[in-house]
């Protein structure tokens, strides 16, 4: 369903339409989006996991109404951490009972809010957490649905902090020293919870389905403890999200069948070792989704080549629309996308226009050695953590998302102006 290809002119073209009649439409820098490609990736998942297993959009990845609308279309679940994710999905119409809230320190405010509305769980991620969502939910009048979510002790091979999964980090109730089965107990006796589940998560941008098997070994032993001791077994179990994706060639994804598959069959048969009848297994792929869907369109200033060392190719935005290069060493590839052009390629990299040199898009690329200010370069990959990150360091105004869809551009998410920061400016 990719609709992003070259013409026979060698421009690249989203959904028919080329870059440069994106870029005059909407302005660079902007966040293409192939909405075809997206619902077909929503698609791919929830076939992939059929009927007795539940997808949950990861809205930290990106968030937006029209978004919203489309995972509610194409019957998947959402995860929201905070009560602005929340707002947007329920403004956008996505049914409270479809939304998942998680975070290690929800405020009181956005519990209430997430009860009040009925969202269909609440990721417990601490003891405090068990104790406030509880008394929250007995105040309301109301028994909420939670899960609990551990920590199995996985060092997911990615970068430090995208790794959730280890010992020393902020996330969840560690199994080891039975710190989870007494969470599991303090749940089980309190009337404002209805606990429905374990929940697992390891880490982001992961490509070895190991720690998956790993933690899903782990996760179905708590619910067999749990059985003995309680004499209750748990219906359901989250194992989180983390499906890495293709940022450049090196990268080698998964496709959702294959996780499927991989997933279920290893919760079965742990599930049938144990006694235990399957519980309906739930994920929450964000960057699979929407990461590939999406590419940053940028207009070159400036061109400024280093002897012997690289040239350094300056675009119109940079840390603020994608600080994954900077925070995390991300790598990316990037294209001359508004023409075609015969020139030897040179080593180049692909900076912004922020005021520190830490500022990098694309660390090391070939370019065209004829790249030149006005020419159009697009960054893929950039659908996930990219405007969900975005910042407005040295009042850069956040670039729009353009979602394409049968040759047709539509602002999902409008450029910032110079009037949205100074309304925020009350001094
Ligand atoms: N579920 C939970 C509980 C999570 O914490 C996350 C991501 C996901 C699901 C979705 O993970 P995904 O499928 O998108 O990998 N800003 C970082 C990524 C942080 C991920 C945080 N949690 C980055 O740009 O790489």
């Amino acid at each position: 369903a990719r609709t992003v290809r070259r013409d026979e002119d060698g421009l690249i073209t989203v959904g028919g339409l080329t870059v440069a009649q994106l870029a005059e439409q909407v302005g660079t820098p902007a966040y293409i989006l192939d909405e075809a490609d997206f619902r077909a990736r929503c698609r791919a998942w929830v076939d992939a996991f059929g009927s007795d297993a539940d997808v949950f959009y990861a809205g930290k990845a990106f968030l937006s109404r029209a978004v919203v609308r489309w995972l509610h279309e194409e019957g998947l679940n959402l995860d929201v951490c905070s009560g602005g994710e929340l707002a947007t999905a329920l403004s956008a119409g996505m049914p409270a009972e479809r939304i998942a809230f998680h975070g290690n320190n929800k405020s009181e405010d956005e519990i209430r809010r997430a009860v009040t509305e009925g969202v269909g769980r609440i990721v417990l991620d601490s003891f405090q957490e068990i104790v406030r969502v509880a008394h929250i939910a007995q105040s309301l009048g109301k028994r909420q649905r939670v899960q609990i979510r551990v920590t199995v002790g996985v060092e997911a091979h990615t970068h430090e902090f995208i790794a959730t999964a280890h010992e020393d980090q902020k996330f969840g109730i560690a199994l080891a020293g039975g710190q989870a089965a007494e969470a599991v107990r303090r749940a089980l006796r309190l009337d404002g919870l209805e606990l429905i589940g374990i929940h697992s998560h390891i880490g982001s941008q992961i490509f070895d389905m190991a720690g998956f098997e790993v933690s899903a070994r782990r996760v179905v032993q708590l619910l067999a403890e749990v059985r003995d001791e309680h004499g209750v077994e748990l219906p359901e179990i989250d194992l989180g999200g983390g499906l890495g994706i293709a940022y450049t060639s090196a990268d080698d994804p998964r496709e959702p069948h294959h996780i499927a598959k991989a997933l279920k069959e290893i919760v079965g048969r742990e599930c049938e070792a144990a006694g235990l009848a399957t519980p309906r297994i739930s994920v929450e792929p964000g960057r699979a989704i929407v990461g590939p869907t999406a590419f940053t369109l940028y207009e070159v200033g400036t061109v400024k080549p280093l002897e012997g060392l690289r040239t350094y190719v300056s675009v119109d935005g940079g840390m603020s629309d994608n600080i994954r290069t900077a925070l995390y060493d991300a790598e990316y590839s990037v294209a001359l996308a508004s023409r075609t052009s015969d020139a030897e390629p040179m080593l180049s990299r692909v900076v912004g226009k922020h005021c520190e040199s830490g500022d990098i898009v694309v660390r090391d690329a070939f370019l065209p050695a004829d790249v030149a200010p006005g020419d159009l370069l697009a960054v893929p990959a950039t659908g996930a953590y990219c405007r969900s990150m975005a910042n407005n360091y040295n009042h850069a105004l956040r670039p729009p998302v353009v979602a394409v869809r049968d040759g047709e551009a539509r602002v999902i998410v409008r450029r910032e102006t110079e009037e949205d920061l100074l309304r925020l400016d009350v001094g």
